[in-house]
């Protein structure tokens, strides 16, 4: 009976305490991708009489199963029993970890699990980039690179290799894009030190490049005659 009582007291303070401060905001859940196509799409060579940059973005969001495929053109698997990847990397080091950057937070892509893996929760968009596009754009990709992965490089090996591996990732982006009618621009010009402190980033991580991503602007119809 005693056992009750203090029970039931405990609860109601409980109870009152989380009325009083408010319940804490539910995390950033993990999103688990659907399967990623891998077949379809324009010819190689119309995707690449298409590849262009753009900077004029609709803001509304891409389906999941475009984000699945998109990251999976852009660095996922695509021979499973070495694990080795859509875009080349120097030594195979595969150093590059892709985020994805949406208006309701951030993740790290991971290729293996075939999920975005929470990292920030909010919209950290408007920092991935000094122009005002990537603020509105439904997505930003930002290539990060990892030097503890690229055993033996030194200083102008890691910021040489990095760069070059990133830029594979960004052309296979630009290619997906071209074939699917998405728009594209892969961009250097990143507050990086920003971005890396909104991202949680551990100091030895690099941000090599953003890339934004999203629909074409639909232009505004013609004025009626
Ligand atoms: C490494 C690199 C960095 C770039 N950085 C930016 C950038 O910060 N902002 C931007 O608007 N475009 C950026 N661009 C896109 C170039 O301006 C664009 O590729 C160039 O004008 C040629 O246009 P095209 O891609 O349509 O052929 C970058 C391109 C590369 C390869």
């Amino acid at each position: 009976m005693k056992t009750t009582f203090i029970t039931t007291a405990i609860t109601a303070v409980a109870l009152a305490v989380g009325l009083a401060v408010g319940e804490p905001e539910a995390p950033l859940a993990d999103i688990p991708l659907p399967a990623p196509r891998m077949a379809g799409g324009k010819p190689l060579l119309t995707a690449l009489k298409e590849r262009q940059t753009s900077r004029a973005f609709s803001a509304k969001p891409l389906p999941m199963q475009l984000v699945s495929d998109l990251l999976w053109a852009a660095f996922g698997i695509n021979r499973t029993d070495t694990g080795k990847r859509t875009a080349p990397s120097a030594r195979n080091w595969q150093e590059i970890d892709v985020y994805v950057v949406l208006a309701e937070g951030a993740y790290r892509y991971d290729a293996q699990a075939n999920l975005l893996r929470a990292v920030v929760k909010g919209d950290l968009r408007a920092l991935t980039g000094r122009q005002p596009f990537v603020a509105t754009a439904p997505l930003n990709l930002v290539y990060v690179a990892d030097p503890a992965r690229m055993k033996g490089a030194d200083a102008a090996d890691i910021s040489l290799y990095s760069g070059a591996d990133a830029a594979f990732i960004g052309q296979n982006v630009y290619l997906f894009c071209a074939s699917e009618g998405l728009g594209t621009v892969v961009r250097g010009l990143v507050d990086r030190e920003a971005l890396a402190e909104a991202l949680k980033l551990p100091k030895p991580l690099r941000i090599v490049f953003a890339q934004t991503v999203g629909y074409p602007e639909e232009k505004a119809a013609p004025a009626p005659l």
